[in-house]
């Protein structure tokens, strides 16, 4: 299996002009911004610049003066860390291009602090500072809910909404283009003429995945899963609760040295993993049992990997292989079995999920990378006489 390393910054862009701008030499507007631009900036093509309503700013903190269970359920999401988090720092820093910051930092005056202006997509802005208070909130409230000027609420405002604030009814709030805007997008493309574009290859793919759905078939879309009832929390592939809830693993022997791993997901309405490519689903398998989620496999025989591997140039890019669970087409499982060689009898499993590119880990804490989900007993092969070798349960 040929591994490709889903860069996220094509190195022979480097040769096609990719141009290096310290803080003071950053312009105004990023000139890529297509002519037929989407009402809300896609694939980060464009800063987020929505005025700031009448007698608010656009912090986070001032909304949270009123509205303290939103505003702390946010602080503790990826969205609120969407730039300050190390995992991010260390992915970008090394190659600080401004295209990331319009979803990670999205809003022109979040730009402003860390930049001096706004972020320009394909240019190196080598002499980011870390930002002020609106930096700090990365992903922030002002992002989906203020535009031109007014707040936008999903339904109709309440009487005491209005009373509070201007504010507007807005439709488009609880859809999923809102999320699509970050949560859908290719890679870069660069070319002699265009020093800075887009591919067709999705990169981000999340949106499209939920598109061919069960979920989206029954009109469930993603604020009914990642917003419930309201809660501003966004659970994703970082709550472990959630995640064992969603995934079931079955490992059984599969021929005389091959192991059948199946992965199954539930409730969820996309692939698993979707979203970041660097994401993936590992069942190690152990040559001993595991107790717990804290033991080591001291003796790993094989190994099972559910992701989506890339390769490209800086032309064209393509998904060599998919081993990730598919969205459920009808009801809410859906499954992937891989079948891996082992070099010796593999008695126990465990279940891991990394989160980042493994070149960028190095300076970050083991839980900042990644964790172990679950641990397994490898169960008995299905023509196993049940007299000879009771099945282990796990
Ligand atoms: C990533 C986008 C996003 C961010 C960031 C966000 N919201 Fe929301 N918010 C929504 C969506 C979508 C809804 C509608 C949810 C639904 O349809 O159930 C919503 C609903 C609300 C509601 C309506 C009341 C309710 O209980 O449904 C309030 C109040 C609110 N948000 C406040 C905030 C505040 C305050 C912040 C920042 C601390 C914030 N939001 C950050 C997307 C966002
Ligand atoms: C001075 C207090 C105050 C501030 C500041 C404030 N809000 Fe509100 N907001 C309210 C009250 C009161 C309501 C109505 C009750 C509720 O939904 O919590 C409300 C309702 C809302 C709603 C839901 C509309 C509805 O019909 O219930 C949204 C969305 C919202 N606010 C967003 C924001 C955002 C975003 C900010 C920051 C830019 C903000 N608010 C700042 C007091 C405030
Ligand atoms: C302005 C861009 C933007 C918008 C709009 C946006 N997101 Fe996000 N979202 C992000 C970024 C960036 C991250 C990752 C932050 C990080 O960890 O560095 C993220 C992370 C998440 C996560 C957590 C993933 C994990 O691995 O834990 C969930 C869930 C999520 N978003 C759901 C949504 C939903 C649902 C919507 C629409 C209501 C939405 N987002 C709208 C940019 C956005
Ligand atoms: C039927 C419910 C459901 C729907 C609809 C849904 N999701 Fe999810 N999503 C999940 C579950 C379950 C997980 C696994 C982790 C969790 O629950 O926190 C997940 C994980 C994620 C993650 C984490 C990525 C990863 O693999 O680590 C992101 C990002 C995300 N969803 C975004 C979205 C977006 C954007 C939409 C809409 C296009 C959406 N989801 C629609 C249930 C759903
Ligand atoms: C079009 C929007 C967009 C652009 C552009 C973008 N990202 Fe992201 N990024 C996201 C979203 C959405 C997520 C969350 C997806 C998920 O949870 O799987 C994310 C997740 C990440 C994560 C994982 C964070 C974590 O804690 O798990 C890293 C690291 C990251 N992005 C770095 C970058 C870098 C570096 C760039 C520029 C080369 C970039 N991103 C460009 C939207 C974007």
């Amino acid at each position: 299996m040929r591994q490709g390393r889903p860069s996220r910054w094509p190195l022979a862009g480097l040769a096609l002009g990719l141009v290096v701008v310290g803080a003071r030499a950053a312009p105004g507007a990023p000139s890529a911004a297509p002519p037929d631009a989407p009402a809300l900036p896609g694939g980060g093509l464009q800063a987020w610049r929505p005025a700031p309503p009448a007698g608010l700013g656009l912090s986070a903190a001032d909304c949270g003066t009123c509205h303290r269970q939103k505003h702390a359920a946010w602080s503790a999401s990826q969205h609120a860390g969407a730039w300050s988090d190390p995992a991010f720092q260390a992915s970008w820093r090394p190659w600080p291009n401004g295209w990331c910051l319009n979803c990670h930092l999205p809003l022109a005056a979040q730009q402003v602090e860390v930049l001096g202006g706004e972020a320009i997509p394909g240019a190196l802005h080598t002499a980011a500072r870390s930002g002020g208070a609106l930096a700090a909130e990365g992903v922030s409230c002002a992002v989906c809910h203020v535009r031109d000027g007014a707040l936008v609420s999903a339904g109709a405002p309440s009487r005491l909404a209005r009373a509070a604030h201007p504010i507007a009814a807005d439709p488009a709030l609880s859809g999923a283009e809102l999320c699509a805007a970050c949560h859908q997008f290719p890679f870069q493309n660069h070319t002699p003429r265009h020093p800075f574009g887009l591919s067709d290859a999705p990169l981000q793919d999340t949106v499209a995945e939920w598109r061919g759905s069960a979920a989206a078939v029954a009109g469930v879309g993603c604020a009914d899963c990642h917003m419930p009832r309201g809660a501003h929390g966004f659970p994703g592939g970082h709550d472990l609760p959630a995640l064992r809830r969603a995934l079931s693993v079955e490992v059984r022997p599969d021929g005389p040295s091959t192991v059948a791993v199946r992965l199954q997901s539930q409730g969820v309405g996309h692939k698993l993993p979707t979203g970041d490519p660097f994401r993936r689903l590992t069942v190690q398998l152990c040559a001993h049992r595991l107790r717990s989620t804290s033991d080591p496999c001291e003796d790993v025989v094989g190994e099972a990997i559910f992701r989506k591997t890339f390769e490209g140039t800086e032309r064209a890019w393509a998904v060599l292989e998919d081993l990730t669970v598919p969205a459920p087409v009808e009801g809410s499982v859906a499954e992937r079995t891989l079948n891996v060689p082992v070099r010796a009898p593999a008695l126990g499993w465990s279940l891991r999920i990394d989160w980042l590119d493994p070149a960028t880990t190095q300076a970050l804490p083991p839980e900042a990378v990644g964790a172990v989900l679950e641990v397994g007993a490898v169960e008995a092969p299905r023509d196993a006489s049940p007299r000879d070798d009771p099945p282990v349960g796990r």
